[in-house]
């Protein structure tokens, strides 16, 4: 990234008496370990049974107004400083997740001593009002200490705002001034989240990183999926923040990776004796992720017009978890070492074709006396839009160890559950001594080992077992392990994982560009097809389990949607 110096007014605060950033100018760091130096490690407290992340405060309250000149906190004897900026601070991203998370962090002592945080956007706003506006969405754990209110407010008073336009290099000047204002002279560390529309990315990270980058430390960037529409667009994108970054600057976040049973999953595979010998060919017969939303996309229908949901959760967020889940062993944990056997994962798989897919759009529907808006219902939402809302799909892996094993996706909005999960279906017992306890349908006695994302954690095993008594009657069971029974800690948010990550420069979690090339690669031709033909989504109602279509396409491979037996 450019380095600039700017030329910033020497403004008379009592930050400037610390101002000595020469004497580091030269020093470009690229990696700083915060999680050695702090505090209380890891001590997130139990909430288990409650949403993701937090809850409001019981007591319904917000964080009070702050006085208008608050005083900024002591510095701490750290001679570093990291800067914060969410860019669109304004949006509903950041108001819902970025802030809240970076709290969560600060609350649970992961934030390094010396922070600030800075809110862009183009609304005209004072500090105050960011605070005021933040302060609705931040949220104690469950079973919030009681400094909870006083934590809040002390990490609002490291809270300030930045009105500016997105494509103007003047106004990220007076940001960098800000901030070298607030940075005192310390080693800078810059942190800048875009939480902004994909049409905007490259002017803002031309302007950042050319007005407004660390001069002393490192400056990443997090950008925010969309990245790109197809493999043209998306490689157009990485050229252009490529122009202005490093791929090493570049973090491109997918918040299902931060998700903790994501993260289990390698944990669930490579120390465990049990699972890797069957992860196979050999004893899988087929792999399910399935992600479901109860809601449909009021409010965010012009966005999703122009994505649907094979760009919107197939492409990135499924994919991602499959390559995880069907990666061969890495050479070790580092990032590069990860992502490579992601990357392989990808290159060996058959880009998508028209018959491997089924897609659907919910329509209006009335229940209960209640009546749900169909897709097409919602004003943003052109007419005639084929834009689909629900996709299932199967995919192969054409390598040793999974040739012939369909991995199953499927994705929906306004369906009657919200849920993600990964079901693997084994195979069945070869020469099975108890077959005749399982009637004709051998299927129902194959061993099912579910990983429950969210919500209400859980990784559990179908197994077949003799029930007590003295005849010989099998039933199905499960080995259960529910998060909230076992685990007493409260599981963090996927962005509080990942906004740390990024700060103490972990990649694991995060896309490299060859891996979204190959991710596109995959999905592109498919959904030019998609668009060339106008393919006409199969209707299903709002509430429902999703177009018939879906289990045509599974019966095709020989498979059952494991959520959809009437067993869970
Ligand atoms: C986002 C999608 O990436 O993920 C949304 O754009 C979707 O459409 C969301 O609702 C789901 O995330 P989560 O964490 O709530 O399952």
């Amino acid at each position: 990234m450019a380095i600039q110096l700017s030329h910033c007014s020497s403004s008379s605060t009592t930050f400037s008496s610390l101002h000595h950033e020469t004497s580091y100018f030269s020093k470009w760091v690229t990696e700083i370990h915060f999680r050695r130096q702090l505090r209380n490690h890891f001590e997130l407290k139990s909430a288990n049974g409650y949403p993701l992340n937090a809850v409001p405060m019981q007591d319904g309250s917000v964080a009070k107004p702050l006085e208008e000149e608050v005083p900024f906190p002591e510095f701490g004897e750290t001679n570093s400083m990291l800067s914060i900026t969410v860019v669109g601070a304004s949006g509903d991203l950041a108001k819902k997740k970025i802030f809240p998370a970076l709290f969560a962090l600060y609350y649970e002592d992961w934030l390094p001593e010396n922070f600030v945080v800075y809110g862009y956007a183009r609304t005209k706003m004072t500090d105050e009002e960011l605070r005021n506006m933040i302060s609705k969405t931040l949220t104690c754990r469950i079973d919030s200490r009681e400094n909870c209110q006083a934590k809040m407010e002390e990490f609002l008073k490291r809270c300030f705002y930045h009105s500016g336009q997105y494509n103007s290099p003047e106004d990220f000047l007076e940001l960098n001034c800000k901030l070298k204002e607030r940075e005192g002279g310390k080693l800078s560390n810059r942190l800048f989240y875009l939480s902004i529309p994909p049409n905007i990315f490259v002017d803002v990270v031309r302007c950042a990183s050319t007005k407004a980058s660390s001069a002393t430390g490192w400056t990443r960037v997090i950008v925010e999926k969309p990245f790109g529409r197809d493999s043209d667009s998306s490689r157009e994108l990485t050229k252009c923040l490529m122009q202005y970054l490093t791929e090493d600057q570049i973090f491109r976040i997918d918040h299902y990776l931060g998700k903790e049973l994501v993260e289990n999953l390698s944990v669930l595979r490579f120390s465990n004796l049990v699972f890797e010998p069957l992860w196979s060919r050999n004893y899988i017969r087929n792999v399910q992720f399935i992600f479901s939303e109860d809601f449909g996309t009021e409010g965010r229908g012009g966005y999703f017009d122009n994505y649907g949901i094979i760009r919107d959760i197939m492409q990135n967020h499924l994919l991602q978890i499959l390559a995880l889940f069907a990666m061969e062993t890495p050479v070790s944990l580092d990032a590069e070492d990860i992502r490579n056997e992601k990357v392989k994962v990808l290159k060996s798989m058959k880009p998508l074709q028209l018959e491997d897919v089924i897609v659907g759009q919910y329509k209006g529907h009335s229940k209960g006396g209640k009546s749900y808006p169909g897709y097409i219902d919602d004003p943003t939402v052109p007419k005639d839009s084929v834009t689909p809302t629900f996709a299932a799909a199967a995919l192969f892996i054409n390598n040793a160890r999974w040739d012939g094993v369909p991995f199953l996706m499927k994705a929906g909005k306004a369906l009657h559950t919200k849920r993600a999960e990964i079901r693997v279906q084994f195979r069945h017992v070869p020469g099975n001594l108890y077959k005749r306890n399982f009637g004709t349908d051998l299927d129902k006695a194959t061993n099912e080992l579910v990983l429950r994302l969210q919500p209400d954690e859980a990784i559990y095993l179908k197994i077949n077992n003799k029930v007590p008594g003295l005849g010989m009657r099998l039933d199905r069971s499960d080995l259960n392990l529910l998060y909230r029974t076992r685990y007493t800690r409260e599981i963090p948010d996927a962005y509080e994982r990942l906004l740390l990550d990024a700060i103490e420069g972990e990649r694991r979690l995060f896309i490299r560009s060859d891996e979204l090339h190959a991710a596109w690669t995959l999905f592109t031709p498919l959904l030019k097809e998609m668009e060339e033909k106008k393919i006409m989504p199969e209707l299903y109602p709002y509430g429902s389990r999703g177009p018939v279509g879906a289990h045509y396409l599974a019966a095709k491979h020989d498979v059952r949607w494991g959520d959809l037996t009437g067993e869970d």
